[in-house]
C-alpha cells in the first residue's frame, strides 16, 4: 500500500490554492487581535525578537513537520498518526490537538463576535466624534454585555460550519483567494496614519526597542503560545491540510512563504496599533480588548474614516473565517474519517458543543466574570492551556515524530515530493528536528511550569 497516493480525496487544486488556504489559516485573529495584545502585556520590543526567533527556528520546521505527516499519511489529524504509527500511542498527540482545536474554536467564536458588532458599529457611524474615553466605555458596555456577544458569537460559529459545509476546495479554497491582499492594504493605510499621529514615536520604540528588563519565563512562554498560536501549528490543523496538498507541491516553500506572510501581517498590525495607542493615550497593557479600544480612535483621525472602518472589520471577519474553518476542519475531518459520521452531521455537532463551550468563554467578560480558576477566567483559561500548553506539547511531539519516529528517508522523500524537488538544507532540517526544537520547546515549556 503506498501511504503517499493521493487515493481519491478532497485537495487543493492548485499551488496557490493551498498557499491561501494555509495563510487564510494562519493569518487571522492571531494576527491583529492577540498579537498585539499579548506584546503589550509583554513589554514590547524584546518580546518581539524573542517571537521571531521562535517563528524562524520552531515555527517552520514545526510547520514543515505537520506537512510531511499529514500528506504522508492522508488522513485527518489522529488517522495520520494511526497509519503512520500502527498499533503505536503517537495518535494520541491527534487526540490532544482535537482537545484543542475545541478549546481554541470556542475562544476564537467570542473574539470574532466581537468583530461583528464592530461591524456594525462601524455601519452605523458609532465611532464618529467620540473621545479616546467613550470609545473605551463603548467597548466595555458591549463586551461585559450578554445578549448581543453571544448572538453574535453564534453568528460566527453558524458562518464557519456554513463554510465547512459545502466541501474542502469549494469551500476553503474560494473564500481565501481574493480577499487577504486588500486586508494587507488596507492595514498599510492604517499604519501610515499611526504613524503619522503626533506622539506616536513612542510607540514604535514601545515595539522595536528591546527592553530585556520585561523578560521572565512567563513571557518567553507567551511568546512561545504566540508563534504556535499565530501559525496554526501543534494541534493537526496542518496534518489535515497537508493532506489535502498534492504531491507535486514544495513543502518546505510553503512553509517558508506562510510563515513569512504571517510574521509580516503581526507586524504591520503592531505598527498600525502602537503608535495610535501612546498617540492617545492608552494602556498598552490593556489586554484582549485592546485593538478595539484603539482602532476606532485611528479611523476617526483618517480621512473616509467611516468606509475605513466597516471594510476593515468585515476583512478581518473574513481573515477569522479563514482561520476558524481550519480549526474546525480537524474536529470534522476526524469524525467523517474516523467516526465514519457525515460531514453534515460531523459539522453540525462539532460547531454546536464548540458554541457551547463558546457561550461561557463570552460570558466571562461578563456574568461570570468572577467565575475564575487560579487567577484566569473561563476565557483566559482556555487560551491558556490551549496556546500556551496544548500547541507547544503537540509542536513538541510532531517535531519528535518526524525527526526520531519517521525515517530520515521517508521524511526526505515527503519533502523532495519523491526526488522532484531538492531537499535543501536537508541535514540542517533533521538536526533542528531531532536535537534544537524539541530541547528547545521542553525548556520554555517545562521551565514556565516550574517543572525544571
Ligand atoms: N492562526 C490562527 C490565527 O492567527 C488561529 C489558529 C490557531 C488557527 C490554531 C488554527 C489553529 O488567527
Amino acid at each position: 500500500m503506498s501511504l503517499s497516493g493521493n487515493e481519491s480525496r478532497d485537495g487543493f487544486s492548485s499551488r496557490f490554492g493551498i498557499i491561501c488556504a494555509t495563510a487564510g489559516s494562519a493569518i487571522g485573529l492571531g494576527n491583529i487581535w492577540r498579537f498585539p495584545y499579548i506584546v503589550g502585556e509583554s513589554g514590547g520590543g524584546a518580546f518581539l525578537l524573542i517571537y521571531l526567533a521562535f517563528i524562524l527556528l520552531l515555527g517552520i520546521p514545526v510547520m514543515l513537520s505537520e506537512f510531511t505527516i499529514g500528506r504522508r499519511g492522508q488522513r485527518n489529524a489522529l488517522g495520520s498518526f494511526k497509519r503512520l504509527a500502527p498499533r503505536k500511542p503517537w495518535y494520541l498527540v491527534g487526540v490532544m490537538g482535537i482537545v484543542a482545536a475545541f478549546m481554541i474554536l470556542a475562544f476564537y467564536s467570542t473574539i470574532a463576535g466581537w468583530t461583528l458588532e464592530y461591524v456594525s458599529k462601524a455601519l452605523t457611524n458609532a465611532f464618529a466624534g467620540k473621545s479616546p474615553e467613550e470609545i473605551n466605555l463603548m467597548f466595555v458596555n458591549f463586551h461585559t454585555g450578554t445578549f448581543w456577544p453571544l448572538l453574535w458569537q453564534f453568528a460566527f460559529m453558524a458562518m464557519t460550519a456554513w463554510i465547512i459545509l459545502s466541501g474542502v476546495q469549494k469551500g476553503i479554497e474560494k473564500y481565501a483567494k481574493v480577499l487577504m491582499p486588500f486586508l494587507v492594504v488596507l492595514l498599510v493605510i492604517m499604519a501610515l496614519r499611526a504613524i503619522t499621529l503626533p506622539g506616536s514615536g513612542e510607540g514604535l520604540s514601545f515595539l522595536f526597542r528591546p527592553n530585556f528588563a520585561a523578560i521572565d519565563s512567563g513571557v518567553v512562554l507567551a511568546a512561545l503560545g504566540q508563534a504556535f498560536f499565530s501559525l496554526s501549528i501543534g494541534m493537526g490543523t496542518l496534518i489535515t491540510y497537508g493532506s489535502y496538498i498534492r504531491k507535486e507541491n514544495n513543502l518546505g516553500n510553503i512553509s517558508v512563504e506562510v510563515s513569512l506572510a504571517d510574521t509580516l501581517i503581526a507586524i504591520l498590525a503592531g505598527v498600525a496599533i502602537f503608535p495610535a495607542v501612546f498617540a492617545f493615550g492608552l494602556d498598552p497593557a490593556d489586554g484582549p480588548g485592546l485593538i478595539f479600544t484603539v482602532l476606532p480612535n485611528i479611523f476617526q483621525q483618517m480621512p473616509g474614516g467611516y468606509f475605513f472602518a466597516i471594510v476593515f472589520f468585515v476583512l478581518l471577519t473574513i481573515a477569522a473565517l479563514t482561520s476558524s474553518i481550519s480549526i474546525l476542519e480537524v474536529v470534522v475531518a476526524y469524525m467523517t474519517e474516523e467516526l465514519k459520521l457525515s460531514r453534515r452531521k460531523a459539522t453540525i455537532m462539532a460547531a454546536m458543543a464548540a458554541a457551547f463551550v463558546g457561550v461561557f468563554c463570552t460570558l466571562s467578560f461578563g456574568l461570570l466574570q468572577d467565575v475564575t480558576i487560579s487567577g484566569l477566567h473561563v476565557f483566559g483559561l482556555l487560551d491558556f492551556t490551549a496556546s500556551n500548553l496544548l500547541l507547544p506539547l503537540g509542536g513538541l511531539l510532531i517535531v519528535l515524530f518526524v525527526g526520531w519516529y519517521l525515517s530520515s528517508s521517508v521524511v526526505r522523500d515527503e519533502i523532495s515530493s519523491g526526488g522532484m524537488f531538492k531537499a535543501r538544507f536537508f541535514a540542517v532540517l533533521m538536526f533542528v528536528l531531532k536535537f534544537i526544537a524539541p530541547v528547545a520547546i521542553a525548556i520554555v515549556l517545562f521551565d514556565s511550569l516550574g517543572i525544571i
